[in-house]
């Protein structure tokens, strides 16, 4: 199922029990990223999704990664959604809960025009679903629309996708 970049991605994640604190079992990409067919095959991938989209936003921060991948091949430029105390003011703040405590994401206000922009809103992964709803939120707010928002990989069974809004969201693979 899923193609080539899903058996990448099977294959190449790394799991840790016990990361970053007792309980969690954390998916690190790492090596999926690293490996040339890996980066290469999710990138394509992500990219096929909104072929038209005009901005590609990158969740701090693997999400950076995907997203100057994707960008560069759709041709549009990238936006690094910063954890918060990153950008200087004026930025817009979304407040999120994360599987283990809390945290906040970060666009700038002013410079980048996102009014009307076809956003496409990527992450390595979707667990609680709390990183990736603040992330949409920031834009929606901003009068931006999230046309898709996607993941390498989603951990089902932790209601992160019925947490989300009123946009496709994908997974490469989902376990
Ligand atoms: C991880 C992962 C996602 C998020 C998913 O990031 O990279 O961004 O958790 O969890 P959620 O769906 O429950 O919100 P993390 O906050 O650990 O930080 P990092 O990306 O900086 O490693
Ligand atoms: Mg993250």
């Amino acid at each position: 199922r899923g193609g080539p970049a899903a058996d990448l991605v099977r294959r190449l994640t790394r799991w840790a029990d016990d990361f970053p604190e007792p309980g969690v079992r954390f998916a690190d990409l790492t090596p999926v990223f690293a490996d040339p067919d890996g980066f290469r095959s999710v990138v394509d991938c992500l990219a096929a999704l909104v072929p038209d989209a005009d901005l590609v936003a990158g969740v701090d921060a693997r999400g950076f990664l995907l997203g100057a991948g994707v960008a560069t091949t759709l041709g549009t430029g990238v936006l690094a959604v910063r954890k918060r105390g990153k950008l200087p003011p004026p930025v817009i703040t979304r407040e999120y809960q994360l599987e283990y405590g809390t945290a906040a994401l970060e666009v700038p206000a002013t410079g980048v025009e996102l009014t009307g922009r076809r956003v496409l809103l990527l992450d390595d992964v979707l667990a609680t679903g709390g990183t990736l709803a603040a992330a949409a939120d920031l834009f929606t707010s901003a009068g931006a629309q999230v046309v898709a928002a996607a993941v390498v990989l989603e951990l089902e069974g932790l209601g992160g996708r019925s947490r989300q809004g009123d946009y496709p969201v994908t997974s490469i693979v989902t376990v």
